[in-house]
């Protein structure tokens, strides 16, 4: 009963429309409901207030009322991380390698900052973690073409290799096929003789005297290395360009001389000297 009364009232007194109309669909034109209104006005409230509070676009010093700014929020936080990382940083650079190696607190700092600038200006040359790639030397493998020690690494890295800085570390094996130093079967003698070196088999007497005579002096006698000319061991499994014929053959042929760029001026002297103690412990600390 009720309802038919309801139905009733509501059809004398139709409700309002906009007269808009679609396909017989008409819009009601009831007011909003006061709690939207009433969010609308709080959400107005609340930007007028931010926007005056906070920088935004037509403040005209560009800072707004509280004078905040992401810039100097950032400045702010650095110089809270300056303070904390000062303390480390004048103890690392009194310090010489030995005394930061003994240091705790010192070898982490340096490792952190280390593996940083690594990430960043390495790793796209030496892979992910220094594992390395063809022509760019593995750095976890304790093989160093130039020397072991964390002096010879800094070295390295302050000046590069073949790198055009002055100082840098150099060296060239020469191209013995191109410039016609040896003919093709000698290089194939050689070739093969290195490939056997690693089994140990040194029986092929005319390959080892040619071995002797052109690449033992930077190679060494037994092809275990020379860090002076940063010529690799050669009977060792570790590889910088590979040990199959082919590759072989063409670096003999060929030569080579990669080039590892110098960091002097382009890093600080403490990142380079942190670089050196991070790279040192990949190649397992020695
Ligand atoms: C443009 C590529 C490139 C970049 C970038 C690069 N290197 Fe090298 N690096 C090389 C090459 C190539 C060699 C090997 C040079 C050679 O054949 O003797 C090398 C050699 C080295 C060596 C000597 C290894 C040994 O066995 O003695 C060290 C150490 C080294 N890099 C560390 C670094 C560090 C640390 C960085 C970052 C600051 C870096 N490299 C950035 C290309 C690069
Ligand atoms: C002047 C010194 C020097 C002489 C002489 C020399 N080499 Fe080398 N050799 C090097 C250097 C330096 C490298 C590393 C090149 C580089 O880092 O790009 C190298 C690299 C190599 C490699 C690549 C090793 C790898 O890990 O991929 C082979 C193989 C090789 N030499 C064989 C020979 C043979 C064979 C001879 C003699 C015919 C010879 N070398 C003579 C300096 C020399």
């Amino acid at each position: 009963m009720m309802n038919k009364s309801k139905l009733k009232t509501k059809k004398n007194n139709e409700p309002k429309t906009t007269s808009h109309e679609w396909d017989g669909i008409k819009e009601y034109d009831n007011p909003d409901p006061f709690w939207l209104r009433l969010f609308f006005y709080i959400a107005l409230f609340f930007a007028l207030v931010y926007w005056l509070l906070y920088p935004s676009w037509p403040v005209p010093n560009g800072k707004g009322f509280l004078n905040w700014s992401a810039r100097k929020e950032l400045k702010d936080g650095l110089e809270k991380i300056d303070k904390i990382r000062n303390k480390y940083q004048e103890n690392f650079d009194k310090s010489t390698f030995e005394e930061i190696l003994k240091n705790k607190d010192l070898l982490k700092f340096a490792n952190a900052g280390g593996k940083s600038a690594f990430q960043n200006n390495c790793e796209v040359c030496h892979g992910k973690g220094g594992g390395g790639n063809i022509g760019y030397p593995n750095l976890t493998a304790g093989a160093w073409l130039w020397g072991e020690t964390i002096d010879d690494i800094y070295t390295t890295l302050k000046y590069g290799i073949r790198s055009g800085n002055d100082e840098t570390r150099d060296s060239a094996m020469a191209a013995f096929g191109r410039d016609k130093i040896l003919d093709s079967r000698q290089i194939d003698a050689l070739t093969r003789y290195i490939l056997n070196l690693n089994n140990r088999d040194y029986s092929n007497k005319k390959a080892n005297e040619l071995y002797q005579e052109h690449c033992a002096s930077c190679h060494g006698k037994n092809a275990e290395g020379g860090k002076e000319f940063g010529a690799p061991n050669l009977k060792d499994a570790i590889w910088l360009y590979g040990n199959d014929y082919k590759t072989i053959y063409d670096v003999i042929y060929n030569g080579r001389a990669g080039v590892m760029p110098y960091w002097q001026g382009k890093l600080s002297d403490s990142t380079i000297r942190q670089l050196a103690i991070y790279v040192h412990q990949l190649g397992g600390g020695k």
